[in-house]
């Protein structure tokens, strides 16, 4: 929605008392004006725009998130604008999705003129992008030096949806080496996020997310991650598919061990299991390979590869890549879905891909990676007692705190810096795969004065 747009809608708001109690907004989140009169990029007051517009929208939306106040109007690059006009630099990139930063020219241009051209037929027709998409996945894919055996793709809207397809093809895997039924069971690990649709949260063992919409889908065993010796008990003939994160995102940014893949695999190949990798947000060049996978052996190499965030740069599109002896054990009717594989979401992918699979650019990951690395081991250094470990590769970054990063988080945002958090205590860092050396060094010394002034 353009600004003035936006601002239209604030005058129009309704008041707090036609609002239904229970989704009221909660105001306690709003900067005081004695506040916002010290802060350089102060969260907005409660008499703000911002604030009238949540007001006017929040109640209709079912609340599944907690947000801070800003509202962003606008994005550019590493950066974002609120209604007030306050600029942001975005270290969230959508959570791992803006790789490409935000509104990138060359793929709002292909938006605009596919957007003219054919946004969707359907998937019962041809068309010259979801073809196209998938065979550029899959030469990728060959050439990046990962998942060697790459074959075909079913692409969809979303990483859950992706996970959800793997994980069907995980059990007619299973169900046509043993048609008794006895093959079905599929196995993930301790902090694992896969997503929310319900075999997605099957394998995604966290209460939290599970308790409220228990039971969950039967068949499902959970592993400890990273831990070798549990692998031979966990994976069994009766088991059809692992489906496992390279680098655990939500759970904290927690790499799994080269060790751990490799037995992992090894293992799951002994019984006739198919290896899943969801690299949904790690993958894509965000560790500076095509895939976080890519270095592993041969042997460690998944049949079912996921991803989607990147994919679409911003716009949703998610993919199930596979092997061939997955491949062709799927059938027409299997599975599919109606917007998935649209020429507008793929003809968008293919530019992304194309982009993100160059050796440059992943160098410059490293390279950029290695920068935050630095500054976070200042931090470590000058506050031991507050940051403990340093985790991932690439631009997937995790800063163990040893406490809340609640307050932090806060203070950055409103030093004009966004954050966000994984696991328990973790800061996650997933900017733009296009982040400047000199914006690095912005948000890192934004960063350090957020955790000085909490520590006060
Ligand atoms: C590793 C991983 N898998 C799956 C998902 C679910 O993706 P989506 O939210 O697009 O359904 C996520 C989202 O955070 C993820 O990080």
């Amino acid at each position: 929605m353009a600004f003035g747009a936006s601002l239209r809608l604030v005058a129009a708001a309704s008041t707090a008392a036609a609002r239904p109690a229970a989704i009221r907004t909660t105001t306690r989140f709003y900067a005081t004006a004695a506040q916002a009169s010290r802060l350089p990029n102060p969260d907005p007051t409660e008499d703000s725009a911002s604030a009238r517009l949540v007001a006017e929208h929040a109640p209709y939306m079912v609340a599944t998130y907690s947000r801070p106040p800003p509202v962003f109007v606008k994005g550019q690059g590493s950066y974002l604008w609120d209604v007030e006009n306050r600029k942001y630099l975005d270290f969230t990139a959508g959570i791992a999705v803006n790789s490409l930063g935000h509104c990138d020219a060359e793929m709002s241009e292909i938006l605009a003129e596919q957007a003219k051209t054919l946004i969707h037929a359907s998937n019962l027709y041809y068309n010259p992008w979801t073809g196209a998409l998938s065979k550029l996945l899959v030469e990728r894919t060959l050439e990046s030096g990962g998942m060697h055996d790459a074959a075909a793709v079913f692409i969809c809207n979303s990483g859950s949806e992706a996970n959800e397809a793997g994980i069907k093809f995980g059990r007619k895997v299973g169900k046509m080496l043993d048609p008794s039924g006895g093959k079905i069971e599929i196995v993930s690990f301790g902090n694992a996020f896969h997503g929310r649709t319900m075999g997605s949260l099957t394998a995604t063992p966290n209460p939290k997310y599970q308790a409220p919409f228990a039971p969950m889908v039967p068949g499902f065993k959970v592993g400890t991650y990273n831990d070798v010796e549990g692998l031979k008990d966990l994976i069994t003939e009766k088991t059809c598919s692992v489906i496992v994160e390279p680098i655990q995102g939500e759970g904290g940014v927690t790499p799994a061990t080269d060790e751990f893949l490799i037995a992992l695999a090894k293992r799951a190949r002994e019984v006739g299991a198919v290896v899943h990798y969801d690299e949904i947000q790690c993958g894509l060049g965000r560790t500076g390979q095509l895939w976080a996978h890519g270095h592993l052996p041969k042997e460690a190499h998944p049949d079912i590869l996921t991803t989607a965030k990147a994919l679409g740069n911003g716009f949703p599109i998610g993919a199930t890549i596979v092997n061939q002896k997955v491949a062709e054990k799927i059938k027409v009717g299997d599975h599919g879905t109606t917007f998935g594989g649209n020429p507008l979401a793929c003809r968008v992918a293919c530019n992304i891909v194309e982009r993100l699979a160059k050796e440059e650019l992943q160098k410059a990951v490293v390279a950029k990676g290695q920068l935050f690395r630095q500054g976070f081991e200042k931090l470590r250094a000058k506050y031991p007692g507050l940051v403990s470990e340093v985790r991932g590769k690439g631009l997937i970054l995790g800063l163990q705190l040893t406490e809340d990063p609640t307050k932090i988080v806060k203070a950055a945002r409103e030093r004009g810096l966004l954050v966000i958090t994984a696991g328990t205590n973790t800061l996650r860092f997933v900017p733009s795969l296009l982040v400047t050396e000199e914006e690095i060094q912005e948000g890192l010394k934004v960063l350090e004065e957020a955790i000085e002034v909490t520590r006060e």
